[in-house]
């Protein structure tokens, strides 16, 4: 059954600051779909829904071809989140450094296509966000599973810092930190959920950001796993 809200309710709803206190109030379908976390910094509420059964179904062609592995630092640690790219350039980590390439080391070639479903999800996202013409060439995959996280940095190996970061948040929840300009700076604790996108770019795109440790949880179609596609146009 659909619920409906009175166009008032609705007002307040966006009206109100304080997201916790929202939820007390109203279901998720009722909270308002773009929220500003930041100057230029934006959570889009459920936003890759719709397209949940497509990213899905080519998050799995991906996995095929160029399957999830845990990087090791240049500090020569093995991350907890696994990952793989889709794209032109993968964003990948070694003793050596971080750096995007367009092969895949595990394979020797080049990382899968960007699924169009991918793609198509990433350009609506940031145009929502106020970033019309986002064209990405990167799409990182994480993988976190419960007791992982991921630390607080800067997404800073990109050519083109004008482009936002569209990122987007399926499978089990997460508590993503926002920061600021500075590692030291205060950060929010932002909920995310299965569908939800976090979108920032201009003056917000060199913000510090990480994923809180991940709590023990279930997801109806992703199971004990979490799975985030961080979009960026990196050459
Ligand atoms: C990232 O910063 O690369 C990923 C953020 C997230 O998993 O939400
Ligand atoms: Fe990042």
């Amino acid at each position: 059954m659909e619920r409906r809200v009175c166009p008032r309710r609705r007002m307040m709803g966006t009206r109100r600051k304080n997201e916790n206190s929202l939820e007390l109030l109203f279901s998720d379908a009722e909270l308002p779909a773009r929220r500003e976390i930041a100057e230029q910094a934006f959570l889009l509420r459920g936003f890759a829904l719709s397209a949940e059964t497509a990213l899905l179904f080519a998050l799995r062609e991906v996995n095929a071809k160029s399957p999830f592995r845990h990087m090791i630092t240049p500090g020569g640690y093995r991350m907890s989140v696994a990952m793989t790219n889709s794209g032109l350039l993968g964003w990948i980590t070694d003793r050596s450094g971080y750096r995007y390439d367009a092969i895949d080391p595990e394979r020797g070639q080049p990382w899968p296509a960007m699924p169009e479903s991918f793609r198509a999800l990433a350009s609506r996202s940031a145009a929502e966000a106020g970033f019309p013409n986002f064209h990405p060439d990167a799409c990182l995959i994480n993988r976190y599973e419960p007791g992982t996280k991921l630390s607080l940095h800067q997404d800073k190996d990109e050519r083109d810092f004008s482009q936002p970061i569209v990122s987007v948040s399926l499978g089990i929840p997460a508590t993503f930190l926002f920061g600021g300009e500075h590692r030291s700076d205060k950060t929010q604790r932002i909920q995310l959920r299965h569908g939800d996108i976090v979108v920032w770019g201009g003056s917000a795109r060199l913000r510090y950001h990480g994923v809180a440790t991940l709590k023990e949880a279930e997801h109806p179609l992703l199971g004990r796993m979490r799975i985030n596609l961080t979009f960026r146009k990196a050459g």
